[in-house]
């Protein structure tokens, strides 16, 4: 199909409009297929989204029976049951006092909303310096001009600064390439925990409002927290009165096993952002989950969190988030990933045999391999080579193949695999063939 009139996110349009970009028309469990029908396997749930599969028919129907229903109507000083039911939901299965829900439309909507909040709440609590937020090298955050200020890979920033100031950047727990304490997970995790309180000395306790940080770091392909990380990071907060953001847009319902990854972890966080599994992608909805304690200061007479949007909360979304819930929790998803994540991760742990494979990393249903040189060495590729080998090379084959998944060299070369939840050991087998078929090619072209 010509792609004269659309403009592709991220995408390098020279390359798009040279070759055909994947035109994908249908999509049934774990697998979709493009407009020639050839069939791809999911390997990404989209991106990172399709928790419960391709093509349930329920959450089609709840979304029909909500557009019958009550199509639209916003939550601008009023309410709709779908919306009033969800809140209810998430705040259930939430851990501690996250009593509160604030409805967005998308992740990087949900991170700009508790960024606000965070420095609406300490302006009406007496402490009205505290503004900056400290995240992670290379994390991804979001888009919008606040959630990517946040995020932490300055090539995605350069070509729109000035962008929000007042954010900080501190290590991310890539123990892989671990500059302190390489031999000593626990102890690495300390010391990255650490370096949250230097940002906080160095920029001041009384100008810094939030930490936001992934309970799994996507970028730079799956870090998953040091045992005791969070614990460490909590009391930090803690300390300087810091609020601790978990930034679920990837991890939460499902993707690691619970229905939040804090959870995962045993950490208690004072906000949670979310967006894409939420409803399996099946209707665009964002959330916040509020600790009850940042609504106090709003409850008082003529205070308002002048903040919204249109579609925030949309009750299609909401309709379709609690049908994706209900059958997240009759099929037992949380339960099939935590007894599938370990054959998942042996499986792809195959692939250690090939020299390219530096590291293999991750939980739940959600991993990265990181593609390197020299394995000794850990040395990874140049830029030259990763151009020519995961762009040119590993990527396509990949999807020729039949996989659909990333490769991403924002940071190290990595391929990232978050597929959907339903998957068995048959998908799991055939990713890591044809990442194998990929890599053994992209080897020779080294
Ligand atoms: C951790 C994290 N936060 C925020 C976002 C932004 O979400 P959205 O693309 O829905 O705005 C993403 C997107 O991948 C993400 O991974």
């Amino acid at each position: 199909m010509p792609l004269d009139n659309l403009w592709l996110h991220f995408t390098r349009h020279a390359d798009a409009d040279d070759h055909a970009v994947p035109v994908i028309a249908r999509g049934e469990g774990a697998y979709v297929w493009d407009t020639e029908g050839r069939r791809y396997l999911d390997g990404l749930a989209g991106l990172f989204t399709v928790q419960v599969g391709h093509g349930r028919e329920e959450l089609a129907e709840a979304a029909a029976r909500q557009t019958r229903e009550l199509a639209y109507f916003p939550l601008w000083s009023a309410a709709h049951p779908r919306a009033i039911e969800l809140a209810e939901r998430l705040v259930a299965e939430a851990p501690g006092d996250l009593n509160r829900v604030f409805f967005t439309v998308s992740g990087g909507e949900s991170v700009e909303t508790a960024w606000k909040l965070a420095k609406n709440y300490f302006k009406l609590t007496g402490k009205p310096t505290k503004h900056k937020v400290i995240s992670r090298s290379l994390a991804y955050h979001g888009t919008s001009q606040g959630a990517l200020s946040i995020t932490g890979l300055p090539a995605l920033k350069k070509d729109f600064e000035p962008l929000v100031p007042s954010t900080i950047r501190v290590p991310n727990t890539n123990f892989y390439r671990a500059p302190e304490h390489a031999d000593d997970y626990e102890a690495f995790g300390r010391w990255a925990a650490d370096q949250i309180e230097q940002a906080i000395l160095f920029e001041g306790a009384d100008t810094v409002a939030a930490v936001f940080l992934e309970p799994v770091q996507n970028t730079g392909g799956c870090f998953p927290p040091p045992p005791g990380y969070f614990q460490r990071v909590r009391e930090i907060c803690d300390r300087h009165d810091v609020l601790l953001v978990s930034d679920e847009v990837v991890c939460a319902i499902g993707r690691l096993g619970h229905t939040f990854g804090a959870q995962r972890y045993g950490y208690q966080p004072d906000m949670i952002t979310t967006a894409k599994g939420l409803t399996s992608g099946y209707a665009p909805l964002g959330a916040v989950l509020i600790d009850e304690r940042l609504m106090e200061p709003f409850r008082k007479d003529g205070t308002v969190f002048m903040h919204g949007s249109t579609y925030g909360g949309h009750p299609v979304s909401c309709a379709v988030a609690l049908a994706n819930l209900d059958l997240i929790e009759r099929d037992g998803i949380y339960e099939h990933v935590l007894s599938n994540e370990d054959a998942f991760k042996s499986t792809l742990d195959k692939l250690r045999d090939l020299p390219i494979v530096g590291d293999v990393r991750g939980t739940g249903f959600f991993y990265g391999i990181e593609l390197v040189k020299d394995r000794e060495a850990k040395t990874s590729f140049t830029a030259e080579e990763s151009e020519r080998i995961l762009k040119g090379y590993v990527s396509t084959t990949l999807f020729d193949n039949g996989l659909y998944c990333r490769a991403d060299d924002r940071a190290e070369p990595v391929v990232q695999l978050s597929p959907p939840l339903i998957c068995e050991q048959s998908h799991f087998d055939e990713m890591e063939q044809i990442i194998r078929h990929a890599l053994e090619g992209a080897w020779k072209l080294i």
